[in-house]
């Protein structure tokens, strides 16, 4: 089975096509992305409205290139039938682009398209979900929706088959951070979330404060990295907020709060410092790994987890995964798996691997933009 699969639930157009053989093997044959950092870098974060028109200019674009690359072109194309176009009524840029792409490429056989519901920005789910609405009808074959947590979670799918349960997944990305206790590959149960920020949003906005751009989690891993070991030169103290909670919850509002606090009481020279920054971003780095790591030392311990599993954006952080692989070592029997970065980050190749375990295939298909883990 061949799943072609979408995702623009936030900033990134990804489109990739995943294979699924009898045996329930999962391989990748292409992923295409494209990244909207340059646009939204002047916010310093995400632009919902700018973010929808740039998938609605990078879909197409996205999925011939996956095609390409896969070799998945079978020659001339036709007609984008009627029935498709009118799922992109309210898009014209792309049903203008679907359909010139669909008249010269026929893609070869897709067995199913794969689309993001949710969760994430409303403006964006409806960009792909109409797109993947509109391909499927043109190449009449089922939709399959797939909730985006899960996907980050089931990413590890294109490396590993066999997993031991329980398993407690950490999922740390700019929208979310959640622990998810997983008793078998299709059940999750949502441990704790946080209650304000997510751990990528804080560790964006203080990037933001220091000056150092956008996306602020890579941003501040480059000056964390310049320090083997916290400095105690500016006497920076940020707090590790709800560390000893009696949940699994999080907290990182305070600690956005905190950086801009003392950001703000020091001098003009020290702000600009390269010294102070590098301090700043070691001691933010070391503040957010350190309740990441500890909250899910919780989750393993009260639940007897055989395996951790690390998804999202931020878990592309060596020191999080140097801090969770020595956690882990400490758990004898206990397996960690780290996605590779380009599974970390958003990507459509996992929205391809989370639909291979999905039995759910639809003509129908919607957003839920705060979808929890009981959606698909
Ligand atoms: O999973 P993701 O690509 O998108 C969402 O679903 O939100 O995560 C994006 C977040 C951003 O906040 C970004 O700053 C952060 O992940 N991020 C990192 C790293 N790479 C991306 N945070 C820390 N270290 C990294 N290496
Ligand atoms: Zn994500």
């Amino acid at each position: 089975m061949i799943i072609l699969a979408i995702e623009t639930s936030c900033d990134d157009t990804g489109v990739a096509l995943v294979k699924k053989d009898e045996k329930g093997n999962i391989s990748l044959l292409s992923g295409a992305l494209s990244s909207q950092d340059e646009i939204h870098r002047k916010w310093g974060g995400v632009y919902p409205s700018e973010a929808k028109r740039a998938h609605q200019k990078n879909l197409v674009p996205t999925l011939e290139e996956a095609l390409k690359k896969a070799d998945f072109i079978d020659g001339k194309g036709s007609e984008m039938p009627k029935k498709a176009m009118s799922f992109l009524e309210r898009e014209e840029e792309l049903a203008e682009n679907l359909s010139s792409f669909l008249r010269k490429s026929r893609p070869k056989k897709i067995d199913a398209v794969a689309v993001t519901i949710g969760p994430g920005l409303e403006p964006c789910l409806y960009a792909g979900v109409n797109f993947a609405k509109a391909l499927a009808a043109s190449l009449e074959v089922p939709l399959i929706p797939v909730n985006h947590i899960k996907a980050h979670i089931l990413s590890f799918l294109f490396e590993k088959r066999e997993v031991s349960f329980p398993a407690v997944a950490l999922v740390a990305s700019g929208g979310h951070t959640e622990l998810v206790l997983m008793k078998f590959l299709k059940s999750y149960n949502l441990l704790g979330k946080t209650r304000d920020d997510a751990a990528g949003e804080c560790l964006d906005k203080t990037a933001r404060v220091l000056g150092l751009g956008y996306p602020g989690g890579p941003a501040i891993a480059k000056k964390a990295a310049k320090l083997s070991t916290p400095t105690t030169r500016f006497s920076i103290s940020l707090p590790r907020p709800m560390l000893y909670s009696k949940n699994y919850d999080f907290s990182f509002s305070g600690l956005k709060t905190a950086v801009l606090y003392d950001f703000l009481s020091r001098k003009k020279e020290t702000q600009k410092s390269e010294d102070y920054i590098t301090a700043m971003a070691r001691e933010i780095e070391e503040a957010v790994t350190d309740v990441l790591v500890f909250k899910l030392k919780k989750a393993l311990t009260d639940t007897n987890a055989k395996t951790a599993i690390l998804g999202g954006g931020v878990t592309a952080n060596k020191t999080l995964q140097q801090k969770a692989e020595k956690l882990v070592s400490s758990f004898p029997g206990t397996e960690l798996i780290i996605p590779s970065p380009r599974l970390s980050t958003d990507n459509a190749e996992m929205i391809g691997a989370a639909a291979t375990v999905e039995k759910k295939k639809t003509n129908y298909v919607t957003i839920v933009p705060n979808a929890n883990l009981t959606v698909y």
